[in-house]
């Protein structure tokens, strides 16, 4: 494959707020679609894309998972952990090179802490995809509002850190990081909190340079296919259930958001 794959790297500073969710359902979304898909998971700690993907490729060796398509992985994937310096940056340029040969997207799951290895995954980014559980107290991962009115005092250390890669990947090859925040565990209740974050999103995105996606809503079926690799968008014969189709849609919307930019690339970085 000669044309340069492009990267989908999903990252934040909060744990549990979807990320490894929202890769899998995309690496998957993709596959479903006829594309050559690669996958790096730097949460060595967690491990829970390399988990899944475990799961996936046992359950596809069974006669019930015959079919059921996989992701490419690095066969020497980055070890993470602090301290490790040039190694990391080198094993993570190897995986992708490696991964590069025959994938047309490379998604990167990171770990809800800050590290080299996960700073150095971000400056990879074509699209960057960060999700947040939908309340104001996980706003401050983008930033600092005051409490009260919820202006925007200024940028969080997440933010800055995402500035600093974009500065990095334009250092690397000129390329730009294209950043979507989608808001994750929608719930259907209290609506009036739900507008106003969305109010300050709006504004946020503006100011620190995010598209905003459609985000997920609050759904048992996220979470129940684990154990065997699958995801809702592979559901077994016998028809699909509402909360399945509304899952469905939002995990194409999320893959149309994050193709939009592939389509029609950003001109610059400029927030
Ligand atoms: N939209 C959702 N609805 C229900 N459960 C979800 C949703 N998104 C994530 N979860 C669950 O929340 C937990 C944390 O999600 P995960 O993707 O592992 O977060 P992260 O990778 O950011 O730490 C998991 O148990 C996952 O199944
Ligand atoms: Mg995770």
């Amino acid at each position: 494959m000669s044309e340069k794959p492009y990267m989908i790297v999903f990252g934040n500073e909060k744990g549990g707020s979807g990320k490894s969710t929202a890769a899998l359902h995309t690496a998957v979304g993709l596959l479903l679609q006829g594309q050559s898909v690669g996958v790096i998971d730097l949460d060595v700690r967690q491990g829970t894309v390399t988990r899944y993907l475990e799961n996936r490729r046992r359950f596809s060796a069974t006669e019930e998972g015959r079919g059921l398509k996989l992701p490419r992985q690095p066969s020497v994937p980055p070890t993470g952990g602090e301290g490790e310096g040039e190694g990391e940056k080198e094993r993570l340029a190897a995986a992708i090179a490696e991964l590069s040969a025959d994938c047309a997207y490379i998604i990167i799951d990171t770990p809800g802490t800050d590290n080299t290895l996960s700073r150095l995954g971000h400056s990879y980014a074509d699209t960057l995809v960060t999700p947040m559980n939908d309340s104001f107290i996980d706003l401050d991962l983008l930033a600092k509002l005051d409490t009260v009115t919820h202006a925007i005092q200024g940028p969080s250390t997440y933010s800055e850190m995402v500035w600093e890669q974009r500065k990095q990947r334009a250092l690397r090859d000129r390329g730009s990081i294209d950043w979507v925040v989608m808001r994750n565990r929608l719930s259907h209740l209290d609506a009036r909190n739900k507008r106003e974050i969305a109010d300050v999103m709006e504004k946020l995105s503006r100011r620190i340079g995010f598209r905003l996606a459609r985000g997920f809503g609050e759904r048992v079926i996220f979470r129940e296919l684990f154990l065997k690799g699958l995801t809702l968008l592979a559901p077994k014969k016998g028809g699909l259930t509402m909360s399945q189709i509304a899952a469905r849609q939002e995990v194409r919307a999320l893959i149309d958001t994050i193709l939009q930019a592939r389509r029609a690339p950003p001109k610059s970085n400029a927030a």
